[in-house]
């Protein structure tokens, strides 16, 4: 009886001992809380001109043969406003790169960061990996991470041509983002 007791003591202590062990190194809370953010911004992409946010920074021999400049890499820091206008209030910048991906129409890979200035954003950002078919009216990119507070930020954002002249093009970004609490 009194080892029976023991045995069964001593097998309660030691699961304590390892679930303790466990926590100690790793812990798992279901908080259930889902935050979803919703942005909307321009961004003022200006490829040439005197003053430009874009520079072609590589190109492969053989991107002059091709009609869709597929092998060109830029480095972007470009404006991010609230309203589409240039004079408009900065929130942020897009930084990062662009390279033209497809030897069959103008699609890019866009390799980028949304790093914000304003308000309770600032010093937050968002990771953008994604496809970027540019004669699509509606561009799709697909957002897979972010800091500060939008720390395992996920989400997608849709682009829209707003204007394009000879030096800029500005497009409209609704960008949606889950975080957790
Ligand atoms: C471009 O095409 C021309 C004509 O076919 C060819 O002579 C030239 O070598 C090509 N250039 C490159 C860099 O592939
Ligand atoms: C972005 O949101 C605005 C305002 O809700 C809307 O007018 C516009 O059509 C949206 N753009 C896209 C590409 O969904
Ligand atoms: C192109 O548009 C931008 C933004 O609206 C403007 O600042 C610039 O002066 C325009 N450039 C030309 C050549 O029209």
């Amino acid at each position: 009886m009194g080892t029976v007791i023991l045995i069964v003591a001593m097998t309660i202590f030691i699961r304590v001992a390892e679930g303790q062990g466990q926590e100690s190194w790793a812990k798992r809370v279901d908080t259930g809380k889902k935050v979803v953010t919703t942005l909307q911004f321009y961004i003022h992409d200006t490829p040439s001109g005197p003053n430009p946010s874009v520079v072609p920074i590589a190109q492969a021999a053989g991107t002059i043969n091709t009609t869709t400049m597929f092998g060109v890499l830029n480095m972007l820091d470009d404006p991010l406003t609230v309203g589409p206008n240039p004079t408009s209030k900065i929130v942020g910048r897009a930084r990062g790169l662009y390279g033209f991906a497809s030897q069959t129409d103008l699609n890019l890979i866009m390799v980028m960061s949304f790093w914000f200035t304003d308000g309770i954003y600032q010093g937050s950002s968002l990771s953008l990996l994604s496809l970027y078919p540019v004669m699509n009216p509606v561009r799709e990119v697909a957002i897979i991470g972010g800091t500060g507070l939008f720390r395992f930020g996920r989400g997608y954002a849709l682009a829209q041509t707003y204007s394009l002249n000879s030096t800029t093009a500005i497009s409209g970004y609704n960008v949606t983002i889950v975080t957790y609490v």
